[in-house]
């Protein structure tokens, strides 16, 4: 059931006219990996679902499957144009063990069957600078409580972001979330505290972009408390 009264965290749906191979891949490849709720769990067989939301276009989604074989993964982007880019690089060997959710993630969270994703990505989310558009942000506490029981235990959480005062909001809610563990991450918001990006984390082209612009971003890695986990 869709919340009408959701703002959106994301800024629009469609950039520009599509080029003709985006438009082809839009057309022909989404309908073959679309994710539809009434299919949820799409891989009962699945060792492992990952998630990534807003996955722009789809530089790390691309990667994460290329390094793991049996994952499968589904990823939420309610941009068209970066939805297309995705489509274009994904292999037909890996439609199975992909699902694009081309919604607002916070859509899909209710029909996911509780402890289901061992990763979730969330990188460089819309930072809504402006003071009035902070209640677009997507990273709150009450996005997390939603998010929280799809999260097997143990499962981890990988967080990014370049913009600082959204890093301080991010810290608020996820350190100190109960259950949640911080693995590696900055101790503040203050981007002096702020490390390279770890190894095994594919770069983003927002990413790209930032550090063009001589930014400094922030990786934050949790872990929700089970048995596995390392505290
Ligand atoms: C700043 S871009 C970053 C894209 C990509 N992760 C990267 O680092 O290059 C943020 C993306 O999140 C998507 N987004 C924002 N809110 C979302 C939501 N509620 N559900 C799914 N995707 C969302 C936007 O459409 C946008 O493509």
């Amino acid at each position: 059931m869709i919340d009408v009264k959701l703002r959106p965290s994301f800024g629009r749906r469609k950039a520009r006219k599509m080029r003709a191979q985006s438009q082809q891949a839009y057309d022909k490849i989404l309908p073959l990996v679309r994710l539809a709720p009434e299919h949820v769990p799409f891989a009962a067989n699945a060792s492992e679902v990952w998630l990534e939301i807003g996955f722009g276009g789809g530089e790390h989604f691309i990667e994460q499957l290329r390094c793991n074989p049996t994952v499968s993964m589904i990823g939420c982007e309610p941009f068209m144009n970066g939805v297309a880019k995705f489509l274009i690089q994904l292999k037909p060997e890996n439609y199975d063990r992909v699902r694009v959710w081309h919604e607002d993630v916070r859509h899909l969270l209710h029909v996911i069957p509780a402890s289901y994703f061992s990763y979730v990505f969330i990188l460089f989310p819309d930072p809504w600078p402006k003071k009035r558009h902070h209640p677009r942000r997507l990273i709150t506490k009450e996005f997390m409580t939603q998010l929280w029981p799809t999260l097997k235990e143990g499962a981890f959480l990988h967080v990014a972001s370049d913009d600082q005062p959204y890093v301080e909001q991010i810290q608020d809610v996820l350190y100190g979330f109960p259950g949640l563990i911080l693995c590696e991450g900055p101790p503040s918001a203050d981007p002096q505290t702020w490390s390279p990006r770890p190894e095994g984390w594919p770069a983003t082209r927002y990413e790209q972009k930032a550090i063009k612009q001589g930014k400094k971003c922030a990786y934050m890695c949790f872990q929700k408390r089970g048995r596995g986990s390392s505290e």
